[in-house]
């Protein structure tokens, strides 16, 4: 497994991960761990089988059993399927992303989700996001990035993302949201978001998407 290479990019939400991730792993050709998914996936699963969002073994036990899917459209857009339904929005409402970070601050799920995340290294390469991908289930990866952001323009991007998606949204209550978020992974004694010592960090704000993909792109080459 420590042969496959692996690229790490790990920050705070809305830092613009999940667009960079993506991008790097199509010019690369290498697959893609979306590792926030997986959680989201957790608290879903959770709610639709009544299961308490605090209850570690039990959440633990479900993010062990249930059966996750990533496909794509046909049209190449992701789809997402759990225990054979359809998720693709359902996991990426904000009260999803606000359950996933609540089942994500205990250290059952995040250990029973490490095995998971961990085989999706496959050659030729894997490009794994999250927030403790460099840190904790891939410390061997090299390079790791660290992402980041001004919080003002974390929620106005997350903001822009929802709009697009046409998802209602309103920025006063996600600036909100993202600092509470930000405050949960951060301070949580399972695998708080930190960067790891030998990650680069990149401020992107002001930055187009553009800009940072390059940025890493050049980055992931000297590597590899
Ligand atoms: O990245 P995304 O917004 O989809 O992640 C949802 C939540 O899952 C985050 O707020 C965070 O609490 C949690 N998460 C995590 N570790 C990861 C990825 C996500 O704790 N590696």
């Amino acid at each position: 497994m420590h042969e496959i290479p692996i690229i790490t990019i790990d920050g705070p939400s809305g830092s613009g991960k999940g667009t960079v991730s993506r991008a790097v792993a199509k010019t690369l050709g290498w697959s893609l761990l979306d590792s926030g998914a997986l959680y989201r996936l957790v608290a879903l699963g959770a709610r639709r089988a009544s299961v308490s969002l605090d209850d570690g073994p039990a959440l633990a036990q479900l993010a062990g059993r249930i059966d996750i899917r990533f496909d794509s459209s046909p049209g190449g857009d992701e789809v997402v399927w759990l225990d054979g339904q359809e998720v693709t929005r359902a996991i990426r409402t904000e009260q999803a992303g606000g359950d996933a970070s609540r089942v994500a601050s205990l250290g059952e799920v995040r250990g029973a989700l490490l095995d998971r995340q961990r085989r999706f290294a496959a050659p030729p390469g894997l490009v794994a996001d999250g927030r403790d991908m460099g840190t904790v289930v891939f410390p061997w990866a090299r390079p790791k990035i660290f992402l980041d952001a001004s919080p003002a323009e974390r929620a106005l991007r997350r903001y822009k993302q929802l709009k697009e998606k046409g998802v209602a949204a309103n920025l006063a209550a996600l600036s909100l949201e993202i600092a509470e978020r930000d405050r949960r992974d951060s301070t949580r004694t399972a695998s708080p978001l930190v960067a790891s010592a030998d990650a680069t960090v990149l401020d992107t704000t002001g930055m187009s998407v553009d800009e940072v993909i390059g940025r890493v792109l050049k980055i992931a080459r000297e590597f590899v």
